[in-house]
């Protein structure tokens, strides 16, 4: 896990996607989508329907780590308004037997926007416990201390050659976007311009790793573009100067933003630098 602070609460993001947040013993998740490979299927698409079985494992790993008494899905827990109908009765008492025990939250998301119709918790449209706010999509226009989901954050870095992709929380001082935990939720580069309204120009990337999660800086600067800032930590603390630097680039999704980027008008180019 990695600590981070946001907004004067002490954080933990652990390396399956989930947020935790141990004052308040409690864990959130986001974009779970469950029921998606059947949703595929349903419509022809032979996606393989193990989706749900494999999110539901990985939830419960997580649950098992961190055992929290309040459990918050921070919406788009379900693909699709029929999802809960398509339940087995397996992964209806999974969800039951996770759910024993703590409070468990449903946020309404987009793909589900009255998640009432869901096994084993309560739903909300969002979530106040200063001095955090959890909900679905990031608000329009000033926030502070926001905790959302929804764009399903993802960065490519390219480190000494080989380029690593993966899901990531991002954040700024006032904004923290979870990665989609559902094993189907797909992903939007934190370079693209939808974050470009709701990130400050400074803004952090979280990257789960197999063991650990690494902390990177970034920054958007309009083109001619310019690597961010380097300060970075892996646990809260800053990391001594000695240690080795690696400047690495986020790179945009496709070869066809990149070359689009070359122009100054048409986009903001991020990057950012690590240090370990
Ligand atoms: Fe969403």
């Amino acid at each position: 896990m990695t600590a981070f602070d946001f907004c004067g609460a002490s954080l933990h993001a652990d390396p399956s996607g989930a947020l935790v947040w141990p004052d308040r013993r409690l864990m959130v998740v986001a974009d779970l989508h469950l029921e998606k490979g059947a949703w595929y299927a349903a419509r022809g698409i032979p996606l393989p329907p193990y989706d749900t079985g494999e999110t539901l494992d990985r939830l419960e790993a997580a649950i098992a780590r961190h055992r929290p008494d309040r459990l918050v899905c921070l919406g788009d827990s379900v693909h699709d308004g029929d999802a809960a109908r398509r339940m087995t009765p397996e992964v209806v008492r999974r969800i039951l037997g996770l759910a024993r025990g703590r409070d468990w939250i449903w946020i309404a998301g987009n793909h589900d926007p009255e998640p009432d119709t869901l096994p084993g918790g309560r739903s909300l449209a969002e979530l106040a416990l200063a001095p955090l706010v959890f909900r679905h999509e990031a608000a329009a226009g000033p926030v502070s201390g926001e905790v959302s989901g929804h764009y399903h954050p993802r960065a490519r870095i390219r480190l000494r050659g080989r380029t690593v992709s993966g899901r990531c929380f991002v954040l700024d001082r006032h904004r923290l976007i979870l990665p989609a935990f559902g094993a189907y939720a797909g992903g939007l580069d934190v370079t693209a311009d939808a974050f470009d309204p709701l990130l400050q120009v400074e803004f952090e990337i979280l990257f789960p790793g197999p063991r650990r999660v690494y902390r990177f800086a970034g920054a958007a600067e309009p083109y001619p573009r310019r690597v961010g800032t380097t300060e970075i930590s892996t646990d809260g603390r800053r990391l001594a100067q000695t240690v080795s630097t690696w400047w690495i680039e986020l790179l945009r999704k496709s070869s066809n933003s990149e070359s689009s980027s070359s122009s100054p008008s048409s986009s903001r180019t991020k990057a950012c630098c690590f240090r370990m």
